[in-house]
């Protein structure tokens, strides 16, 4: 496929990676033009291009950047994207990076929120877990411990098209409903970055609160803003297991938990 991404961040270029290893042909762009990008392509073998190019024409494209920044797009951005290709949104809400979006704290779904800045259907997928764990967790079919993602949105085709490629990367794939449901794993739900299995991942769905998700992102963002960019993305994938009651009796599991919190107290 020809696969645009927008946004050479954490997770586009996790995404990039995966993708170029898979033999796609890989556009990526950022807000600040392609000659600032010579790292991100050394590391992933992507094609930087400007903006605009990263949609032209492309079989699927990806939208990686923080929720703020969605409505400043440039409004001709789809224009020349097949209605047929899938936009993948990857993003999450966080009022502390993003500010207030008025709509989203009203109970608006993020996803739909994305979708109607756009214009366009989106699939909601690859939100709920780490860049860390999208470049090293990836697992043949049929591990024990292979890692199950949701995707969910409201064009069959779209979502069949997006779990082939997740399977191809290394993950299972749950197809998690209409878009109006993908609340079930936004921030501070269970199955946000727990990487969990494909036997895992369903009750952690279930189990979701739509009035406490809000409350619980915040609390855990505010202990992550406190923590020094180098702490391991691995350990927070442990608090976030132990958070949404799986690994309890493994003791580290509850050393996680101390080291994030000695990590935040500094
Ligand atoms: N980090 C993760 O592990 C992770 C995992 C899952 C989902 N997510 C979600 O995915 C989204 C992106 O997260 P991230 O961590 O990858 O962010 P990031 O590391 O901060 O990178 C953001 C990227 O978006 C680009 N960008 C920002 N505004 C843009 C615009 N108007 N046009 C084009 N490019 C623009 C930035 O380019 P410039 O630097 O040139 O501005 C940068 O390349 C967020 O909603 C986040 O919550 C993140």
């Amino acid at each position: 496929m020809k696969i645009g991404i927008i946004g050479a961040g954490k997770i586009g270029s996790a995404l990039a990676r995966h993708f170029r290893k898979l033999g796609h042909t890989v556009l990526i762009a950022n807000s600040r033009g392609p000659e600032t990008l010579s790292k991100v392509v050394q590391e992933t073998g992507a094609t930087p291009v400007a903006i605009l190019e990263a949609a032209k024409g492309m079989d699927l494209l990806v939208i990686a950047i923080p929720m703020k920044n969605v409505p400043s797009l440039p409004k001709d951005l789809l224009f020349d994207l097949p209605a047929t290709s899938p936009i993948i949104d990857t993003g999450n809400y966080y009022p502390l990076r993003d500010g207030v979006i008025n709509e989203i704290k009203g109970g608006m779904v993020e996803s739909e929120w994305t979708s109607h800045v756009l214009g366009r259907p989106v699939i909601k997928a690859f939100n709920n877990i780490t860049a860390d764990s999208l470049v090293h967790k990836g697992q043949p079919k049929g591990s024990k411990s292979r890692i199950a993602l949701p995707v969910s949105g409201d064009d069959a085709n779209s979502k069949q098209l997006v779990m082939a490629l997740l399977d191809n990367m290394g993950f299972d794939a749950i197809d998690a409903g209409p878009l109006s449901e993908s609340w079930h794993y936004q921030p501070g739900t269970p199955a946000y970055g727990p990487d969990p299995t494909i036997h895992q991942l369903p009750a952690l769905l279930q189990r979701a609160k739509r009035d406490k998700a809000a409350g619980n992102r915040d609390r855990a963002a505010r202990i992550m803003a406190k923590l020094p960019p180098d702490f391991p993305p691995q350990e927070l994938v442990r608090v976030a297991r132990l958070s949404a009651g799986l690994d309890a009796l493994d003791p580290r599991s509850w050393i996680a938990v101390l080291r994030l919190g000695f990590a935040a107290l500094r």
